[in-house]
Order: structure tokens, then sequence, then C-alpha cells
């Protein structure tokens, strides 16, 4: 089996619901951390990892999305004219080629395994990537480059993973592992959503995955799991058997932003680390937290 990684999928149908009313007319990817919408950290990741092919896993609503990687002709030549050369070059990056990208519709919201499933037929017999946007994951070396360079020592599939307070443990993937030392982690049990107190441990599993072509094959036809849908874990378990699942404790800082808190902590986070905005927040926060002493 090649250990290669050059396709990725990034299952954006979900409708955001947490963020209405912003999410009514804007899909939740689109929605911005500083100045970039949440879905171009998870591309520049991508990126950054040897990814050439992407291909998004869409529902109705989410044309924005399209839009965003599209070209802009119009805007281009305006910026060309007042020799806005650093924002052209910005915008340049945000375009992707056409034969680089593939769109697919979810028509019916059946849950991340089911999502992930329907791009079956862009998959062949060739491991792939699935990002979950929500999941911003500040690092000096991006979390899918880290896991592509384990990943081509252990084989298998893998799923990126942190440990979690005990009590959130069940709004996670939780695993179990033979080990619990070292970066990767042989699993040997996995489960979506544990009921309180039934956590193996409290490591979960956060949105990266690097996965054999054989997890595709076992989400056909998978029955409905934890909260009634067609869940992505389920499908990687019947690996543990298989060609093994390794979980990878990455270097980084994970941020949440499917979560309010977690989208303002991230917001603050990447605006501290700009050195165009880092004084002026950094002072605005101090005044803050001094006036509410
Ligand atoms: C999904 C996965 C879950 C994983 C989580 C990470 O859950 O199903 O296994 O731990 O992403 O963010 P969701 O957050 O979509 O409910």
């Amino acid at each position: 089996m090649k250990r290669t990684v050059t396709k990725a999928i990034f299952p954006v149908a979900g409708m955001g619901t947490r963020f209405l009313p912003a999410t009514k007319s804007v899909p939740k990817e689109i929605m911005t951390l500083v100045d970039r919408p949440l879905i171009q950290y998870a591309i520049d990741e991508a990126r950054a990892a040897g990814i050439k092919e992407f291909i998004f896993v869409t529902s109705r609503g989410k044309s924005a999305l399209e839009d965003y990687f599209d070209d802009a002709p119009v805007l281009e030549q305006e910026l060309r004219r007042k020799k806005k050369t650093e924002l052209l070059e910005v915008l340049r990056k945000t375009t992707m080629e056409s034969g680089q990208i593939a769109y697919i519709r979810q028509h019916r919201a059946k849950g991340l395994g089911h999502a992930v499933a329907c791009a079956r037929r862009m998959i062949h017999d060739e491991p792939f990537a699935v990002i979950l946007p929500d999941d911003v994951i500040a690092a000096d070396k991006p979390c899918l480059a880290q896991m592509v360079e384990a990943y081509a020592e252990t084989g298998g599939s893998m799923v990126a993973a942190m440990e979690v307070a005990p009590d959130r443990a069940s709004s996670y993937g939780i695993l179990d592992v033979e080990n619990n030392e070292g970066q990767a982690l042989k699993v040997r049990g996995m489960v979506e959503k544990p009921e309180s107190g039934t956590a193996p441990s409290n490591l979960a599993v956060i949105g990266r995955y690097i996965l054999s072509p054989r997890v595709m094959k076992h989400l056909t036809g998978l029955g409905a799991g934890a909260g009634g849908e067609i869940q992505l874990t389920d499908a990687i378990a019947r690996e543990v058997d298989g060609d093994g699942v390794y979980g990878f404790r990455f270097e980084g800082q994970r941020y949440d932003c499917g979560s309010k808190a977690g989208f303002l902590q991230a917001t603050v986070a990447f605006g501290l680390a700009r050195p165009d905005l880092r004084d002026e927040l950094s002072e605005f926060l101090s005044a803050l937290s001094l006036s509410s002493k």
C-alpha cells in the first residue's frame, strides 16, 4: 500500500446552527478568524502536508464556499489598477486551480461518516486525509504535515489525538490505546461520544485523519451509531483488527471553532500572533481585564 497522501476530504455540509443567526446566510466555514475564513486555514494546512486534490462535501446554501475559491477577475483588476500588490498576492493564494478541487453534495445530514462516504468515488486504492475545518490547530509544523510524516512509518489509519477534560469526553470520539506513551499510539478500540462515565480514556479524536481506503469500504453499508448518525469513528474502529489504527499526539494548540467560546479564543490567539495587531490588541486586553477587576 502506498503511503503518500495526496487527496483530502473536507466535510463542510453542516448547517452551523450554533452560530445562528450568522449562519443563516453565511456558511460557517466562511466565518473569519482575524481576516481569513476558517476554510482557508484548513486548505493551507492541507497544502503544507502535500495534498494536491481537495474534495469538499457540501450541502444546500454553501455556494459562498465555491465562490470563495474562484478567480475574482474584477477585484484583481481593481487592485492592480490601485497598485495594491500585497493584497493581490493575498487574493491569488485563495484561488484554486479548477482541476484540483471537487464539490460533492451531501443531500441529507446523516452524519460525518455519511459525509465522508459521499466522496467514495473520488478515492481509489489510496490513503486519504480528512480535515474538519472547525478544529483549527496552531502549530510550528502544521498538524497534518506532522501526521503525514508519522504515517509514513506506521501505515494503517491515523487520527489526531489529544487529552480532554474527563467531563468533555462524551463530546468526542475517544480512543482506547495499548500504551499511552510516545507520539503514535496503537489503538485497540474507539468509541464515538461515550456516555458519561463510560469513556475508556480521555484521549479524544481531533479533526485530522489519514485513512486507509478500507475505511471507505467499511462506511458503505454502516448503520447509524451515536446520535442516530453514521459515524466515521465506527468505520475506523473496524480497522483496529485490520491494518491497524494509530492515535497521533500532535504538537500544537487546538481551538474548537465549532463553539462560540473556542472561536473567540482562537480569534484572540491568532490576533495576538499577528505582528500588525499584537500591540494594539494586547493593550486593549489588559485594559479590559483591569477594568473588570
Ligand atoms: C467529530 C467526530 C468526533 C471527533 C470530533 C473532533 O464530532 O465525530 O469523533 O472527536 O469531530 O472535533 P463532532 O464535533 O462533529 O460532533
